[in-house]
């Protein structure tokens, strides 16, 4: 047993040294990738137009996401070498490489060529599918304590669930089970539409929620990082076997972590250089590439709920942003910040000229309430909210989840 015991640490391990080469393979590779670009892949730095101090009219170059998305997934194809085999994973490694690299080939191109709205939400289902389709997770919800008395008579049992509160609605859905003093809602097909959702929502909320120096990677590394946190919470592997692990709830969570960490290590190399100063952009390639990640992550490691606590701030400055998004407001090329030439300072930038609304960003808004701000600052600022979210969710999850749904 002590020598089983040690096998899961051993993949943990193999897994933070995989993700160490990643992270210095990624921070290597972006300033030399960065020279030998070819296309006309750059872009000016807008929050710095017009300063007179380092890189302002500059071309940096753009789409770096690329060679952490590459680095990436090459760490990702070691593991799965080492690993999926013995592991049984072969099926959710190869799933999750597939939407993964699939993802990051749809934000390449659109740093190419734009691509329309439209077409990037078909390419988005398309691209969704393989992950949807190798789903054998629960299509179940917990229903909360205060819910469960409008759903469910009492004293009825699994076989015989009458609904009341909910009626029809409810009737169209698969079933509900009653567990002991809880109850679960199977949402059947409903749930296989939520992921899809979140799919889609996940691989364009980074890149709605950008414009100055080291947001997308930072919030993205944070996003991560909580959801490895969540993982490791579950995992309890210290004192398991391997087999233990695997046979229950934590081949999910080792599948999960195996995908976080080395993505934590990839984007923080890529930080390095995208970091305020920022030395290069990171195009869509990366928004894409992480979203995929994240959502991929958090639905094949079966908490595809509990993500939407991590991802607060990608939801609230996508529910924010949506007037904009649907043209019932105008919308910029650039919604980013407008800095002040006189104190360097950002301000939150109009929707149009002469009209008196702020463009409706988390980045705005926290400059509309906090009052102007240095571009380095507001990115700690964003992310610590970030921290602060992934935080509150983790809690939630954790300590309060159980007396909310009876478990
Ligand atoms: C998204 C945002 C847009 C924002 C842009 C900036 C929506 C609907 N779209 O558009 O409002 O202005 O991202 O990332 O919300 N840039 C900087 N500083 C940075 C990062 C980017 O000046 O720290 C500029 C550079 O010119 C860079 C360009 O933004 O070349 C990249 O923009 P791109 O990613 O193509 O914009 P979108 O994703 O279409
Ligand atoms: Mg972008």
């Amino acid at each position: 047993v002590g020598k089983r015991n040690h096998e899961v640490g051993i993949q943990l391990a193999a897994c933070t040294l995989v993700s160490v080469c990643g992270f210095l393979v990624t921070t290597y590779m972006v300033p030399l990738v960065g020279e030998k670009i070819k296309a006309k892949l750059y872009g000016v730095d807008i929050g710095k137009r017009g300063l007179g101090g380092p890189r302002d009219g500059e071309r940096v170059p753009e789409s770096l996401g690329i060679v952490s998305a590459m680095a990436f997934m090459i760490s990702v194809g070691i593991l799965q070498a080492l690993f999926a085999s013995s592991n049984g994973q072969m099926l959710e490694y190869n799933t999750a490489l597939l939407s993964i690299c699939f993802a990051t080939l749809l934000g390449l191109v659109d740093d190419i060529i734009d691509i329309k709205w439209k077409h990037k939400l078909i390419i988005g289902i398309v691209m969704s599918l393989p992950m949807l389709l190798s789903y054998k997770g629960a299509t179940t919800v917990l229903v909360p304590r205060p819910l469960i008395g409008a759903l469910v008579k009492s004293g009825t049992d699994e076989n015989d669930v009458a609904l009341t509160a909910l009626g029809k609605a409810v009737d169209a859905l698969p079933s509900v089970h009653v567990q002991g003093e809880g109850a679960l809602l199977d949402l059947g097909i409903l749930y296989y539409g939520y992921m899809l959702a979140l799919v889609v929502f996940c691989t364009n909320a980074v890149n709605i929620y950008a414009g100055i120096n080291g947001i997308e990677v930072g919030q993205s590394i944070i996003m991560a990082l909580s959801i490895a946190v969540v993982n490791l919470l579950d995992l309890e592997w210290r004192g398991a076997s391997v087999e233990d692990v695997l046979s229950g709830d934590g081949s999910h969570h080792l599948f999960s972590l195996m995908l976080m960490l080395p993505f934590v290590a990839t984007s923080a190399g890529l930080l390095v250089h995208n970091w305020y100063p920022a030395r290069c952009f990171v195009g869509d390639v990366y928004p894409y590439y992480a979203g995929m990640t994240i959502a991929t992550a958090a639905i094949l490691g079966h908490f595809s709920k509990s993500l939407l606590f991590l991802i607060l701030p990608q939801v609230v400055n996508f529910i924010y942003s949506v007037p904009q998004l649907f043209h019932m407001v105008p919308i910029p090329r650039h919604r980013l910040p407008r800095i002040d030439l006189r104190t360097g300072y950002l301000h939150p930038s109009k929707v149009a000229p002469g009209d008196d609304r702020d463009n409706m960003t988390l980045l705005c808004f926290a400059l509309r309430i906090f009052g102007p701000m240095h571009e380095r600052t507001l990115c700690v600022v964003l992310i610590l909210l970030q921290v602060i979210c992934a935080a509150i969710g983790i809690f939630l999850r954790h300590y309060v989840a159980g007396h909310i749904f009876r478990i």
